[in-house]
């Protein structure tokens, strides 16, 4: 849907005003290596894409916050002295930005209308969430006259999703919906956020994000408990190396020395990837920088079977998936991304490969899973900001 379009829709629902509409966007991530290694202390590499959330916000004269979407079935319309009232609905996420502005002094002081567009693919592991809580935390500060620093929106979003939706994700997704950058992969350090900005030149290769519309069910839950046998390796490996902050700081070759100290081979497993993990995510921006994106394919093959097996966050959807992707000729690399217990997978293929790719790989996955996967083929896209001009 075009941004005029969109105006439209926004007059239907809530008619003509003197006052400006604004127009903001931010994009959904794609993970391309650096999987489970935020909450880590490691270095994790996504990228924004080119599909994200739309917000259309225009300033009413009486108090009410109106909260519509053109693909969310939920619409509210709350008092300013309802915002901070849960309504287990999507709205949380832009409420919570609200609640999360208001204890920084930026109360809003009188109400507007906010319609939102959203097309990423919903509870697909692309960071729809993230993408709404970052334009709606970017807008509002823009509008309210505070600091748009982006590295403290994605620190803000981050807080919205732990504290008032309670998810215990890591900074990754609001990080790069946040500060993506077209044609750029984001190294990120998430101890310090310190990061850079790495050019993700393909060539005649594409990205193709593959969605298994498998339900991502007990993500949460697994997504806890994943943190936790982190958090127990941590505090064994703590007694060996006292320095040791998070435990993607260790070498794989110290952690080949201690890792017999964790006993529980669940737990050591979980280690072993994070370690691994990390060190293939500075490899894979040695290799990039070179140019080897055979060699970057290989570790995004490296990084999918560690997942499977090590840590154990893939599942029959994602496997499959994956293998048929390896299968075409021009495949350099395939694993699944995100959280993981379903949602997308990423492939890096030739673009003379992609239509076969995508019947080939499509016709297999529904008849080893029943299930009808989506392919996107995808460009890396710009972080937030504001579209001026477009409606
Ligand atoms: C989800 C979380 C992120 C990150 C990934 C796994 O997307 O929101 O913080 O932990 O899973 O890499």
């Amino acid at each position: 849907m075009s941004t005029q379009e969109l105006n439209r829709k926004f007059i239907e629902k809530y008619g003509e005003s003197t006052e400006e509409t604004r127009v903001f966007y931010a994009p959904g991530r794609v993970n391309l290596i650096g999987e489970h290694l935020d909450y880590n202390g490691g270095y994790v590499l996504p990228a924004a894409l080119e599909f994200g959330t739309f917000l259309f916000v225009r300033p009413r004269s009486d108090s009410k916050v109106q909260f519509a979407s053109t693909n969310l079935p939920y619409e509210a319309s709350l008092d300013l002295s309802e915002i901070g009232n849960k309504s287990g609905e999507w709205i949380d996420y832009p409420v919570g930005v609200l609640v999360e502005l208001a204890k920084k002094d930026l109360k809003l002081q009188h109400g507007y209308d906010l319609l939102f567009h959203g097309d990423i693919p919903n509870g697909s592991g692309l960071s729809s969430s993230a993408s709404i809580e970052v334009v709606t935390a970017f807008a509002f500060l823009t509008l309210l006259g505070g600091d748009t620093d982006t590295v403290e929106i994605a620190l803000l979003s981050q807080r919205v999703e732990n504290q008032y939706v309670g998810v215990n994700s890591g900074i990754m997704d609001q990080f790069a919906v946040a500060n993506g950058k077209r044609d750029h992969a984001i190294l990120l350090m998430c101890d310090t956020l310190e990061y850079s900005l790495i050019p993700f030149v393909t060539g005649s290769y594409k990205l193709v994000i593959g969605n298994t519309n498998k339900k991502r069910g007990l993500v949460d839950s697994k997504y806890n408990e994943r943190r936790s046998q982190c958090d127990e390796a941590l505090a064994i490996l703590k007694q060996e190396v006292p320095e040791l902050s998070y435990l993607a700081e260790l070498k794989p070759e110290q952690f080949e020395i201690h890792k017999d100290k964790i006993t529980d081979e669940t737990v050591r497993r979980r280690a072993k990837h994070v370690v691994e993990e990390n060190q293939r995510v500075l490899d894979s921006v040695e290799v990039l920088k070179a140019n080897n994106l055979k060699q970057f394919g290989q570790y995004m093959n490296d990084s999918h079977v560690s997942l499977r097996d090590l840590y154990e966050v893939s599942c029959l959807e994602l496997d499959v998936m994956v293998e048929e992707a390896q299968k075409i000729p021009g495949t350099l690399g395939a694993r699944m991304t995100g959280a993981g217990f379903g949602g997308c997978t990423v492939s890096l293929v030739h673009e003379d490969d992609v239509e076969r790719f995508i019947s080939e790989v499509g016709a297999a996955y529904t008849e080893r899973t029943g299930l009808t996967g989506e392919f996107y083929v995808c460009g890396i896209g710009n972080g937030v900001e504001e579209l001026k001009g477009a409606n």
